[in-house]
């Protein structure tokens, strides 16, 4: 049974409420911190090794150390509560079923970074959510831990609930920003980081809502035993979404010690594939990261077994690697059509596309015509290579990681499923029968 930092008190009955939260022991870690001083607390975050957990895996502490502060100038931390990513939804579990820890993470980093009015920017979609997050601020403010003069501390702090619209481009940090100020969403180029140049210009620190809860953990067990669980760069532990044909899908924290194997077959996490069928695929990151088939997602290309972290999942790189991302863990069974599922996707970041620019405007449109052609039997064979190179001409072209993310998934399903696309070339009458390929699964 693998140790649980975030999820521990998930299953306390009224956990959501204030008390019930603190007679648990919430709230301990903000008496904590508020005996350090702010740099102490931004090193613990440092030597517990916490990666952002959004999807970049960014060392948290390095990005807090790079926060500007110049004289006189506000700083903000702003929680991205965007969760959009395809097959993520351990964000909502987190804030639905234990606000408070989120709450805590905010108090302590917002001291931390010295910020004063902090934000929580929710997408549109989690409006019960607002609700509860609302509830919980009010109970925090009540009970002293939010408003002035913290703790005797002289540190004043307010949280914020802002809600977003319902576009997927303003989970992008800076897209982010220019919607709290209150204006369209449109990725900025970056540098200057938000850390220099964020909201109103001041220096902001953008993190994860997973991310900011995992600093209650790394306060109250401390740095040091933080960063001994899970291997490698790979510390703590990390809450997975698991969904697609799976026996038991839901969220579940892992200590990132565990083999991708355990995690999809075993009663512990997803209990197997649903219906007694074959593994076939999975994107084990949300969907921008890359699918891979079922050999190379149960072992690597070099024969070792494929890991929960970060480094196993992306060992190989691109070509027979993929990534943590996220942490949305799509499986998909031997009867789902990859075509079909990789066309779904592109559908998806060309309405999602702010169109700033012409690679990611034009190209996400492109691959999706092409590949409803292709899943709906009126595709030619150059149509693959045609997708290949829009893909190629769209990746490291783009203001923002987007346009990378609607091409890798694009690019891998073409490099594990060629055959796949072909079938529905030279079969189109027959191209929408899903249950192509089993031979080599
Ligand atoms: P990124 O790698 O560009 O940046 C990571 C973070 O580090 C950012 O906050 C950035 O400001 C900071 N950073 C990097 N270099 C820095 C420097 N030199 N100085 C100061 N700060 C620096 O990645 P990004 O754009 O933040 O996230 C992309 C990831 O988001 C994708 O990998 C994808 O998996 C994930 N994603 C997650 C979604 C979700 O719903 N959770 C939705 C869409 C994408
Ligand atoms: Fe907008 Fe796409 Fe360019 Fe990002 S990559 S700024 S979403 S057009």
């Amino acid at each position: 049974m693998g140790r649980k930092l975030l999820l521990d008190k998930a299953h306390i009955e009224g956990i959501r409420y204030y008390d019930t939260y603190r007679k648990n022991g919430g709230y301990a870690a903000v008496e904590k911190a508020f005996k350090m001083s702010p740099a102490d607390i931004v090193e613990e975050v440092k030597k517990s090794g916490l990666r952002g957990r959004g999807g970049a895996g960014f060392p948290t502490g390095l990005k807090w150390s790079f926060l500007a502060k110049p004289e006189g100038v506000p700083r903000y931390l702003v929680c991205n509560a965007d969760e959009s990513e395809p097959g993520t939804f351990k964000d909502r579990y987190l804030m639905e079923f234990i606000p408070h820890l989120l709450i805590e993470g905010l108090i302590i980093s917002s001291y931390a970074l010295g910020s004063h009015r902090t934000y929580i920017y929710i997408r549109g979609e989690y409006a019960w959510i607002v609700d509860i997050l609302e509830q919980a601020i009010a109970e925090a403010n009540q009970a002293g831990w939010l408003g002035k003069n913290i703790l005797n501390s002289g540190f004043d702090c307010q949280i914020y609930v802002q809600r977003g619209a319902g576009a997927y481009i303003c989970g992008e940090e800076t897209a982010l920003i220019e919607s709290l100020e209150g204006k369209r969403g449109n990725p900025r180029i970056k540098p200057p980081f938000p850390a220099v140049k964020g909201l109103w210009d001041s220096p902001t620190v953008v993190n994860n809502v997973e991310t900011l809860a995992a600093v209650v953990p790394i306060m109250n067990i401390g740095a040091e035993e933080y960063s001994k669980i899970g291997i490698g760069k790979s510390t703590g532990t990390k809450l997975i979404s698991a969904c697609g044909n799976l026996n038991k899908p839901g969220v579940y924290e892992i200590d990132m010690t565990i083999s991708v194997e355990e995690f999809i077959f075993s009663d512990e996490y997803c209990g197997g594939i649903a219906n007694g069928k074959r593994l076939k695929a999975c994107i084990p990151g949300g969907s921008s990261v890359p699918i891979l088939p079922a050999n190379l997602l149960l072992k690597t290309a070099k024969g070792e077994t494929r890991m929960m972290n970060y480094e196993s999942l992306a060992d190989g790189g691109f070509a027979t690697g993929t990534m943590m991302g996220s942490g949305g863990f799509i499986v998909l069974d031997e009867d789902q059509c990859v075509v079909r599922h990789t066309f779904s996707l592109a559908r998806f970041y060309r309405h999602e596309s702010c169109g700033q620019c012409s690679p990611c405007r034009e190209g996400t449109g492109w691959m999706e015509k092409i590949l409803n052609n292709i899943e709906n039997g009126k595709g030619k064979m150059s149509d693959i290579d045609l997708l290949w190179d829009i893909q190629r001409k769209i990746e490291g072209n783009t203001i923002c990681p987007l346009g990378d993310a609607a091409a890798w998934p694009v690019a891998a399903a073409i490099r594990h499923f060629r055959d796949e696309f072909e079938w529905h070339v030279t079969h189109p009458d027959e191209a929408q029968i899903r249950n192509f390929g089993l031979a080599h699964y």
